[in-house]
């Protein structure tokens, strides 16, 4: 680009965003009433300078100063809209802006022409900070790429990054810096959500953490032991009995980790052929939910219980541990078939689980990539890590997310696969049934 050129795109830019500023301007005068005041307070200096020049009393022999009386007055509408306009754009001009977009650019946020993106909006929801920017022609994948120095250079955590409602806009959802998750954060019967079929994980900086099983069907746990991956597995269970799901778990850890509670509400599997068997009936009643929807016209579950037919109820198979289930090392030959079998049963439950309502929750500490077979694996599209190797949260995340950012003490602190960090609900297992 030679600087004829770039002069020329320097001075669009600064164009477009005074353009930007602008309409930020006028829409915060129209919705935020602070702004009125600025704006009473320009009409008002503007009247009262109007009424002074038209009563400048001035010795019309002075030539010199009959013509800057008339040449104020000629000026004065110019000079007063041109006020106006320097003022709408002043209040669209949020808070450090300046700052903020040079900390980006500092960063290397930049597009090809080496600029960074520019603030629109700042605004507070509780304790939230949203960030509106205009991209500038910065794609999404780079935001994400650059999220850590971007939180570093505004010394605060960036909880979320997604386009605004159109990709003209990108939003960051941000929190101070300091702020920290509390050790503990207890379960309340209040946070069970009756929407089919969400379920709630624990407390991120920004509010909750929450998936629904209707849209995005399976879960895999990680973290190395003592992370808290039974407590959170357990949490989501009790959520799932409670909202009238058949439950099967599959627990080969010594059945220490489940209480009777659980075997009253669940249906618990502790050996290999019950699994399989469990598992072919599994595929079974997915193949007949096939041929019912087909005959209703239905697409998914949701749709069909909404019809006037007997209700189905969603079905969630959780595996506490699915190394121990599937790792295949050592095994003769007859024992290695029935896992392979098993191993098929679990990947068309994950390949066509969502639109028949049956669900996987699978759990692992053990970082071993071929445990988990590709099938399975690339179905799960929520997956959490708590405290974790570099290994163990490669394979769960794609990332060192769970390494890097969750200290190695912690105990019920995960981390999303797409970085919301969260502390998972503890509750008391004996008592949650009985209310
Ligand atoms: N959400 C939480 N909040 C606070 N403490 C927790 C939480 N989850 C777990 N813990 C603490 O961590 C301990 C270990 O949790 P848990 O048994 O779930 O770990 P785990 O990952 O399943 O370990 P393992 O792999 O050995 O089975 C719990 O006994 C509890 O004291
Ligand atoms: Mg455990």
């Amino acid at each position: 680009m030679n600087t004829q050129n770039k002069f020329e795109l320097e001075r669009d830019t600064r164009l477009k965003y005074q353009f930007l500023r602008f309409k930020t301007g006028i829409y915060n005068i129209i919705h935020k009433k602070w702004t009125w005041f600025a704006v009473v307070a320009y009409i008002f200096i503007a009247i009262v300078i109007k009424y002074w020049l038209d009563n400048w009393t001035y010795d019309a022999s002075d030539i010199g100063m009959t013509i800057n009386n008339i040449g104020f007055r000629m000026m004065f509408p110019f000079l007063s809209i041109g006020g106006f306009i320097v003022l709408i754009v002043f209040l669209g001009t949020p808070k450090e802006a300046k700052k903020i977009n040079q900390s980006l650019n500092i960063v290397g946020l930049v597009n090809h022409a080496g600029q960074s993106p520019l603030l629109l909006k700042r605004y507070k929801e509780n304790s939230i900070t949203i960030m509106e920017f205009e991209p500038n022609g910065i794609p999404l994948s780079d935001w994400d790429d650059k999220k850590e120095d971007i939180e570093t250079a505004l010394n605060m955590h960036v909880e979320n990054i997604r386009y605004g409602k159109s990709r003209a806009k990108i939003v960051l959802q941000t929190i101070s810096g300091n702020e920290n998750l509390p050790e503990v954060v207890h379960w309340k019967d209040k946070y069970l959500s009756d929407e089919d079929f969400i379920l709630i994980f624990g407390q991120s900086r920004t509010g909750q953490t929450k998936i629904n099983l209707a849209k995005i069907p399976h879960i895999l746990l990680g973290g190395s032991t003592g992370s808290g991956k039974s407590v959170l597995l357990k949490l989501l269970i009790m959520q799932c009995v409670k909202k009238d799901a058949e439950v099967f778990i599959a627990d080969f850890k010594g059945g220490v980790d489940f209480l009777p509670v659980w075997h009253e509400r669940c249906n618990i599997i502790t050996e290999e052929n019950a699994l399989l068997e469990i598992l072919t009936d599994l595929v079974d009643e997915l193949e007949n939910r096939k041929q019912v929807f087909r005959e209703y016209g239905c697409a998914n579950i949701s749709e069909y219980n909404k019809m006037n037919a007997p209700k189905i109820k969603r079905i969630v198979f959780a595996c506490d541990e699915v190394a121990e289930v599937l790792d295949k090392t050592g095994l003769s030959k007859d024992a290695k078939e029935l896992v392979t079998q098993i191993e098929g049963k679990l990947s068309i439950l994950a390949r066509q689980g969502r639109a028949f309502g049956i669900h996987l929750i699978l759990a692992t500490q053990r970082p071993d990539a071929t445990i988990l077979s590709g099938q399975i694996r690339n179905n799960i599209d929520f997956r959490v890590c708590g405290r974790a190797d570099n290994v163990l949260s490669q394979i769960i995340l794609d990332n060192t997310n769970a390494a890097d950012k969750i200290p190695k003490d912690s105990q019920g602190l995960f981390i999303t696969h797409d970085g919301v960090i969260f502390k998972g609900y503890l509750f008391d297992e004996k008592a949650v049934f009985t209310h």
